[in-house]
């Protein structure tokens, strides 16, 4: 019988030993080095970088270093994605020397930017050069090497569980499935039930993942699918806290560093604004950090005056931004019942 408390004792991935089994998901243009330094922070199990173009990487790109550069967790993860074995290797080999502990391939993207480029997600369509990329990411590197997919393509062909059979047979050490089709993209609801048959295919550990939003979905999504793990995506926007709160209710005790009122709120979030200012420079960091703004206000500021969300989401003044977050707090705190739940 599965339950909740399974979550929050640790997992061997490959040799790594992870502190409990609930994970931040990677995503591009989310999970930066602040955003994964406050989820680990909150007590979240395991902490992914957003994806990284291997061909990119291996032909030197600026800026792609940064995605990989080693942000002093315990557990440094990486995910690379791309569909040229030498570049995967390369990008591997690189990664591995800024010291990550393990590499995870994304083969579950379903944006035409990368699919369009045979790589995330339509490598499901070609289970063989799937193959031939596993053979040469863990060919390259000592360190373990996972992977993520979807169910499959589209319904009529959900080959994850021979694509996972296969990546075991490889080497992978551990999978994470995403209960979605390419061609679903994000639409309806994830299919927990359907990642079991990936559980029935393979010994490693699996990881199940989609729409789990609170410490209710992990424990049905982990019924439903036989998965030893819990990955969390979307449900993190304006609440880094939220895999770390789910791995504290499964070891049942207190959440972690969580702020618990408006005035604890609006510096939680202007440190996070002020950390992503000093990683991306102001011009950039600006920018960058809007939506992650707009998450915070939508969770948690209801009914804020439009002149006040439009300062903070679109001045170019950090100085003017922090003050107009700190206003838009303080009217939460004035109102509480125009606070959301957080
Ligand atoms: C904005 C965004 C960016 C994403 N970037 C990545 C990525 O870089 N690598 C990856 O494997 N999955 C990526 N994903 C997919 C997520 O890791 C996850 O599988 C998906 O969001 C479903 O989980 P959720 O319902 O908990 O969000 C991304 C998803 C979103 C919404």
């Amino acid at each position: 019988m599965i339950d909740l408390a399974t979550l929050a004792e640790p997992l061997d991935i490959g040799g790594v030993s992870i502190r409990n089994r609930v994970f931040l998901a990677p995503m591009s243009g989310v999970t930066d080095e602040p955003f994964r330094r406050r989820a680990h922070a909150h007590g979240a199990g395991l902490v992914v970088s957003e994806m990284v173009a291997s061909g990119e990487l291996a032909r030197g790109r600026q800026g792609f270093d940064l995605r990989i550069r080693h942000s002093g967790l315990p557990v440094h993860m990486v995910q690379l994605a791309g569909r040229e074995a030498a570049h995967m290797a390369e990008a591997a080999r690189i990664a591995a020397g800024e010291g990550a502990d393990i590499i995870d391939i994304n083969m579950g993207c379903p944006a035409k930017k990368v699919t369009g480029g045979y790589a995330g997600s339509a490598l499901m369509l070609d289970l063989d050069h799937a193959l031939s990329l596993i053979e040469a990411v863990i060919g390259a590197v000592k360190v373990p090497v996972t992977v993520k997919m979807r169910l499959g393509w589209d319904e009529g062909a959900l080959n994850a569980p021979a694509l996972a059979r296969r990546a075991e047979q490889a080497g992978v050490r551990m999978v994470t499935v995403h209960g979605r089709t390419r061609c679903q993209f994000y639409n309806g609801k994830a299919d927990w039930g359907a990642i079991r048959r990936v559980r029935e295919a393979v010994a490693i550990p699996l990881v199940a993942n989609g729409d789990v939003a609170s410490p209710e979905d992990a424990a049905e999504i982990l019924r439903q699918s036989g998965a030893d793990a819990v990955m969390v995506g979307r449900a993190h926007y304006g609440a880094p806290w939220m895999a770390g709160r789910i791995a504290a209710r499964a070891a049942g005790v207190e959440e972690r560093a969580i702020p618990q009122d408006a005035g604890a709120m609006a510096d939680y979030v202007a440190a996070h604004y002020q950390e992503m200012l000093g990683l991306y420079g102001i011009e950039s960091g600006l920018r960058q950090a809007r939506k992650h703004l707009g998450w915070y206000l939508d969770r948690h500021v209801s009914l804020l005056p439009p002149e006040l969300r439009r300062t903070i989401l679109t001045s170019f003044e950090p100085d003017t931004v922090l003050a107009a977050l700190r206003e838009a707090f303080q009217r939460a705190e004035d109102a509480p019942d125009l606070r959301s739940a957080a």
